[in-house]
């Protein structure tokens, strides 16, 4: 048994936690939209060929923004191939994915989606085959309300209102080599900054995110932001971050070292963001979009990347997600939580099917993996502030980070309803934690709401159709609540859930 600590204090507040972190991703890859959430064959789809099971599973996930329409798959996508109507919608080879696109499935369906959801889009702009022009006919179809070519084929393709798309996405991933028409730094900051001023004289209420770097280890890492912003600064909002987590040792305890070197990731690119403010005299602090993240290492080779004959919907980077990450992409959450004040949009890559939480079968049943129960909870129980979490834990070295502690947290206080969260990952693998909990200031009459452990003796173990159970949340028992304390006994390697309320 290992003994820690976590005292939190209410006046002691990291930032009010911005919902749009808990996002997650459909790109036109794979089987993430056609046999994900649209396949009008199934048994189980609605008139307008939305998978029903897939979306409610999409409601308990809890995504409250969704990012389109790719991805490596933006930058040869021609909007208007997917609007109008279906039967005049050209086939195209997607170059990203050596695929064929239908293009069934468009801007108008994703946003009727996405309203049946209750979840904000998230779109991207092509700045790879095409650029500013593109961009600002793309927004104008969507956002102006009327009396334009574009917003009147908008209506003549039978959306009366403007959809009235917030977050925009200036292209993706444009400094990795496998990027359709990459860029320089220089060339994507000009392009960057062109584009956005002429999608803000059509629509001057939107946000904009640059790309930042693909991952965290590109060889242009932190010179390709400070260049990026050092032109297009004044006209953005946010630079993106993507990572994807590898268990390259196959050692849990050095896998977990990734949500510390995300945090890491985190806090150099709002140092470099601050250093170009600095530099600009100016106060305006940009913001993160940790708009690609998970864990992907094992559907990566060649054959799970791309199939012979350009075929539709092939089966791409099905990644099978175990109790091992789960736990990772828990503390990618807490993670991301505990930089409320700098992360204020983030996307799980991808929703369905391709390294996703939910997955499907053509035809057949769709199940929940491993990491969707992180996420889920993680969405439904954090609302309100984030408070600084004070740590008292043993830690380990590893080799993916030098002191990583057993016991990582975020702590979430809804002063609305009087509700405090604790998110808790005991990170030692033999050993039960026994953790001891003081919530100062939040209320000394409290009672004790849930208490939810996800944990299986098994790192490897699996969620599939055939056993979609294997992994699942219980309730953890050994959790009680005195006053502003609470004790609560981790199993080891598990994830865990607090819910207290003040009376
Ligand atoms: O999510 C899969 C791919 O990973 C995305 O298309 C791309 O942006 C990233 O490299």
């Amino acid at each position: 048994m290992i003994a820690s600590r976590l005292v939190v204090d209410r006046d002691f507040v990291v930032a009010d936690l911005d919902r749009r972190v808990f996002g997650t991703f459909v790109e036109h890859m794979g089987r993430c939209v056609y046999t994900g959430i649209y396949e009008p064959t199934h048994p189980n789809a609605d008139a307008r060929g939305f998978r029903k099971d897939v979306m409610e599973l999409t409601r308990e996930l809890g995504p409250t923004i969704v990012r389109y329409p790719g991805g490596n798959f933006l930058s040869g996508y021609n909007w208007e191939d997917g609007v109008g109507p279906r039967d005049k919608r050209p086939r195209r080879l997607d170059l990203a994915w050596y695929s064929t696109e239908t293009n069934q499935f468009g801007t108008n369906e994703f946003i009727e989606w996405c309203r049946e959801l209750d979840i904000e889009p998230m779109y991207g702009v092509n700045l790879g085959t095409r650029g500013p022009d593109h961009a600002r006919h793309f927004i104008e179809y969507c956002n102006h309300p009327s009396g334009t070519a574009l917003s009147d084929l908008r209506r003549e393709h039978g959306y009366e209102k403007p959809h009235d798309i917030k977050f925009w996405c200036l292209g993706n991933e444009m400094d990795g080599p496998w990027q359709i028409c990459r860029k320089t730094a220089d060339e994507y900051g000009r392009a960057a900054l062109e584009t956005a001023k002429l999608m803000r004289m059509v629509d001057p209420t939107i946000q904009l995110a640059a790309c930042g770097s693909s991952t965290h280890d590109m060889a242009t890492y932190g010179m390709w932001e400070d260049r990026v912003l050092e032109h297009c600064f004044e006209q953005v909002d946010f630079i993106s971050l993507h990572t994807y987590f590898e268990n390259r040792r196959d050692s849990t305890a050095e896998f977990f070292g990734n949500i510390e070197v995300m945090d890491l990731f985190i806090k150099e690119i709002v140092a470099v963001a601050d250093s170009v403010a600095a530099r600009k005299h100016s106060s305006k602090r940009i913001m993160l979009s940790f708009d690609e993240w998970n864990v992907w290492y094992k559907a990566r080779s060649i054959n799970d990347l791309r199939k012979p004959g350009w075929p539709e919907a092939p089966r791409l980077i099905e990644e099978v997600y175990n109790h091992e990450d789960a736990l990772v992409v828990g503390g990618a959450l807490i993670t991301m939580m505990n930089n409320a004040d700098r992360v204020k949009t983030a996307c799980l890559a991808q929703l369905v099917n391709v390294i996703g939480p939910i997955m499907t079968e053509p035809g057949g049943k769709a199940w929940r993996q491993t990491i969707f129960y992180p996420f889920s909870q993680a969405s439904r129980f954090g609302h309100g502030r984030v408070l600084k979490p004070i740590v008292e834990s043993a830690s380990y070295e590893a080799e993916t980070f030098p002191e990583i502690p057993y016991l990582y947290s975020a702590v979430v206080d809804d002063r609305a309803s009087g509700t405090t969260t604790v998110f808790a990952l005991n990170r030692h693998l033999t050993d039960e934690m026994e953790l001891d909990i003081e919530l100062r200031g939040l209320g000394k009459e409290r009672t004790l709401d849930q208490a939810i452990e996800l944990h299986h003796s098994n790192m490897k173990a699996v969620n599939t159709v055939d056993a979609p159970m294997t992994v699942a949340p219980a309730v953890n028992s050994a959790v009680s609540v005195d006053g502003e304390r609470i004790r609560a006994r981790l199993k080891p390697g598990s994830w865990n859930v607090i819910v207290t309320t003040a009376r």
